[in-house]
């Protein structure tokens, strides 16, 4: 008798389980990667936000932790990224994700080099664009998700995905337990990718201080925020939100300048080299001066809650599931609770509970 959870997606990236840890900005590094891979999920690797120079290591970093395959995510549009592609298809990783994607060229490159496409799309247009291109799956957001996100949910979105491509699809956007694994298997998903619930887990590396900010959240401290770079992110609220969210034109300004003198210490970058940097990134015109510092100068406002641990000071993006998990379990522990969770639930509706 087949395995429910032994799906094309385990199959197709050699995981045990069919459950993503998707890649977060100054989140999914190396310790977060490895410790979901050995959990038996699939791990992405977050090099969205690294340098060129600091890819491989960062490879190889994951690769110290865990001997199970994972995947990292990129966008074109971050400096040095055609160096980036070289090193994922030297390095031979299992797959790539990305949101704002590369074309069909180098979508075919990856595929010659036996590595798998799963883009996150967060409408259907989008999905059927990336299948043209030539992509292997594709993970669909459900406007629930974390970071940039559209306005459909889940339910609503996922099917209308299924039904428009032919490509293994993976749910995302909300999930974070067995119910929702069940669930999605039933649409017929291959499987779930997760992003928060990753986030809030012991193995994270992000300060506890930041953390402890997530599981007291609840879903009314979770708001939808256009302010930080024209395009819907959803955030926790915090003393930094409400400032950006407060703020007419000429403070939002002297706010992005103030932080946009410490991205200059940290990088080095010009204020014109980061307003070039936020107009490539392709962000909705029609943004005021000050919003198109502070889209540039957004990484900063991360850092301070990931990396520094200081997430009054900065920015907390999450997906509103947050806003009904208050707990940290270890990867360990929360992969092996979604899939006995997961067999029950499907065992209670007449689905055989294992192989
Ligand atoms: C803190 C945070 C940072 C994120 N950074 C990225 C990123 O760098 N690249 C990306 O493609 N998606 C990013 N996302 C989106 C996630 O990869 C994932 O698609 C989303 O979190 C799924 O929804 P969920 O949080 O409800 O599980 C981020 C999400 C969060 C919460």
């Amino acid at each position: 008798m087949s395995d429910p959870l032994n799906t094309l997606l385990c199959q197709r990236l050699g995981c045990r389980y069919p459950i993503i840890q998707t890649a977060m900005g100054w989140v999914a590094r190396p310790e977060l990667v490895g410790a979901s891979c050995n959990a038996g999920a699939f791990g992405f690797l977050a090099a969205a936000v690294l340098s060129p120079e600091e890819v491989g290591p960062a490879i190889d970093r994951v690769r110290s932790i865990t001997s199970a395959p994972f995947g990292v995510n990129f966008h074109m549009f971050q400096p040095g990224a055609e160096r980036i592609v070289d090193i994922l298809i030297e390095r031979k990783v299992t797959a790539v994700s990305f949101g704002r994607g590369p074309d069909k060229k180098m979508i075919a490159r990856f595929r010659d080099a036996g590595i798998a496409c799963i883009p996150t799309v967060g409408a259907v247009k989008h999905a059927k664009k990336m299948v043209e291109l030539g992509v292997d799956m594709v993970t669909v957001q459900g406007g629930e998700g974390g970071g940039h996100t559209g306005s459909v949910a889940s339910t609503v979105l996922l099917p209308q995905v299924l039904d428009a491509v032919k490509v293994p699809v993976v749910a995302a956007g909300g999930f974070a337990d067995g119910r929702g694994l069940a669930a999605a298997l039933a649409y017929g998903a291959q499987g779930i990718a997760m992003g928060t619930r990753f986030l809030m887990t012991r193995d994270c590396p992000v300060p506890q201080q930041t953390k402890e900010r997530y599981t007291r959240a609840g879903t009314d401290d979770i708001t939808l925020t256009t302010k930080i770079d024209g395009l819907p992110q959803r955030m926790i609220r915090n003393e930094t939100l409400a400032r950006i969210e407060k703020a007419g034109r000429l403070r939002m300004l002297l706010l992005a300048l103030s932080s946009a003198w410490q991205m200059k210490r940290l990088t080095g970058a010009s204020i014109t080299e980061l307003l070039g940097a936020a107009r490539k990134m392709g962000h909705a015109g029609g943004l005021t001066l000050g919003q198109s510092v502070m889209a540039a100068i957004a990484p900063v406002m991360f850092q301070r809650s990931m990396i520094a641990g200081e997430p009054q000071r900065g920015l907390l993006a999450t997906g509103l599931v947050a806003g009904r998990l208050n707990d940290l379990p270890g990867c360990d522990e929360l992969v092996a609770g979604i899939v006995r969770e997961a067999r029950s639930r499907l065992a209670a509706l007449g689905v055989p509970a294992s192989a």
